[in-house]
């Protein structure tokens, strides 16, 4: 089963749609193992978006992390890095597809709602930026059987 690490940016909090974005994850059949609120620090963001130095939106992009809460979450299921991107729609609101959430509740790049791990390399190295092992709470779910069965 793969795992895949999941924000709910600053917007998204302040505008009440944590709710509404965990949902859609949970009601897609992704399993949530982790999950905590919290305030980045600078040193965080910059070890997150550590790839991005020099790009023209870093700055703006730690200042806008770390402006207010976010909710940083854990997520599991078969494929999860592929369907939770597919399920927040494409990084710029005005590309995603309709149904996506940030097709749906988003207009700018830069108020893009949440952040998903792109890669099986970038999940493993955000999932241990932002969490310990002890804060991870794997679970059996009664409806597994009827979500995740084989054929
Ligand atoms: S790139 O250039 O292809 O590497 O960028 P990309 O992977 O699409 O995006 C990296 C993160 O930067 C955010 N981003 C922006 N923020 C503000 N303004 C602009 N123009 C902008 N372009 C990209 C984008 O949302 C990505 O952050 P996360 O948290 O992964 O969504």
């Amino acid at each position: 089963m793969e795992r895949t690490f999941v924000l709910i940016k600053p917007d998204g909090v302040q505008r009440g749609l944590s709710g509404e974005i965990i949902k859609r994850l949970e009601q897609r059949g992704l399993k949530l193992i982790a999950c905590k609120f919290l305030s980045v620090s600078q040193e965080l963001a910059e070890k997150h978006y550590a790839a991005h130095v020099g790009k023209p939106f870093y700055a703006g992009l730690i200042k806008y992390i770390s402006s207010a809460p976010v909710m940083a979450m854990i997520w599991e299921g078969p494929e999860a890095i592929a369907a939770v991107r597919q399920t927040m729609g494409a990084t710029d609101p005005v590309k995603a597809d309709p149904g996506s959430i940030r097709h749906d509740y988003g207009i700018l790049i830069s108020r893009n709602l949440t952040h998903a791990s792109d890669s099986v390399e970038s999940a493993s190295f955000e999932i241990n930026l932002w969490f310990t092992p002890e804060e991870i709470f794997p679970w059996d779910r009664c409806s597994d059987p009827w979500l995740l069965g084989k054929n």
